[in-house]
């Protein structure tokens, strides 16, 4: 008699042939070579004709369930290949809108937030509403009255070399401007209050201004004050420094020291500008600061009673304080920003600091 093959060992071989297989071809292939006609399992049932009935019944029903064995194992391998393959052709074929065309995937888009000067401009608005202000808001196009002739600068008066100037081409020559300041809302908010019989006034006023200047590390040509305004009995120059005191550590912190310096506007009677220690180089001079140690940021004084008589508030009976400063230069300083103009050049880099 021919060996016996070892059945169970050809169903081991076909086993590990059939898990080697990695594709529907390499599946055929295995397929034909562990149970097709030349295969060791058809050799072994080629001598069953030469045996007893009895011993051929026994390697009969040995074979069939080797065969059956393989069979399934091809089977179940085929389908596992097959759901392998279908998933890489999908894949393959996947449309991907989220893919550039050189094929890299763009990180998840960033949640974005309010720009730092909208933020500055909330905070600042909290610390004066903390300290009893109101908040208002006035027009950006103004006429040169508001602009200029309520606030006490009639036309051709030199203090108008302070504010260089964007005109538009509206009504008469010059008579139509982009407001050089938040002041003019001064005007209308005492216009207001007076029409609706409502003094006291306690009011900040934050908005865009627009200024004829080149852009340098502190200026730019469209930036934001907040002005201050008011208008009550007894109030004198001492409310304005104590107000402006309290404004600057709340908003900066105790590190920082600010100071009033004697000044002149035309609109308030006396006057000051306020500046605060350079925060780029700790007051010991740098570029920003034009190598003073000292930045200003803006300007205050008590209402002149010119501007008072204007709007029809009694001077006599009534005194007030305004002031004005950039919100631009507040978010510069309080953040160490070298050179303003990054505050306009939306480089998400720079935005996404704060
Ligand atoms: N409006 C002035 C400016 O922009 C600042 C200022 C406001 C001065 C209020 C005095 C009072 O230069």
């Amino acid at each position: 008699m021919s060996s016996t093959p070892d059945i169970d060992d050809l169903v081991a071989q076909a086993r590990q042939a059939v898990a080697a297989a990695t594709t529907i071809e390499e599946i055929r292939e295995v397929s034909t070579a562990v149970s097709g006609k030349k295969s060791p399992l058809a050799q072994a049932g080629r001598h069953l004709g030469t045996l007893d009935p009895e011993a051929r019944k026994a390697l009969g029903q040995r074979l069939n369930a080797a065969r059956a064995a393989i069979e399934q194992l091809i089977e179940e391998r085929r389908a596992e290949v097959g759901a392998a393959e279908l998933a890489r052709e999908m894949e393959a074929d996947r449309i991907d809108l989220s893919e550039f065309i050189d094929g890299s995937i763009p990180a998840p888009a960033r949640r974005g937030h309010l720009h730092l000067v909208t933020q500055t401009r909330d905070e600042l608005e909290d610390v004066f509403v903390g300290m009893g202000f109101e908040v208002a808001e006035g027009p950006e196009i103004e006429t040169d009255w508001f602009n200029f002739g309520a606030l006490n600068i009639p036309p051709a008066h030199p203090a108008r070399g302070m504010w260089d100037t964007f005109y538009l081409d509206l009504g008469a020559p010059e008579s139509t401007l982009l407001r050089t300041h938040t002041s003019p809302v001064q005007v209308h908010l005492m216009e207001e209050a007076v029409a609706g019989d409502r003094l006291p006034i306690h009011a900040v006023m934050p908005g865009r201004c627009y200024r004829r200047d080149t852009p340098d590390a502190r200026h730019l040509a469209v930036f934001h004050q907040i002005e201050g305004l008011v208008v009550d009995e007894g109030i004198s120059f001492a409310d304005l420094a104590g107000t402006i005191h309290v404004f600057t550590t709340a908003y900066f912190g105790p590190d920082i020291h600010s100071r009033l310096r004697p000044a002149y506007f035309p609109f308030t009677e006396p006057s000051a500008e306020f500046e605060v220690t350079c925060t780029i180089c700790h007051g010991e001079g740098c570029r920003t600061c034009s190598q003073t140690g000292w930045i200003e940021l803006g300007g205050c004084g008590m209402v002149d009673p010119a501007v008072f008589t204007t709007v029809g508030i009694d001077p006599d009976r009534w005194t007030g304080f305004a002031f004005g400063f950039g919100i631009d230069r507040c978010a510069q300083m309080r953040h160490q920003i070298a050179d303003m103009r990054a505050l306009i050049e939306n480089d998400i880099r720079f935005l996404r600091q704060f």
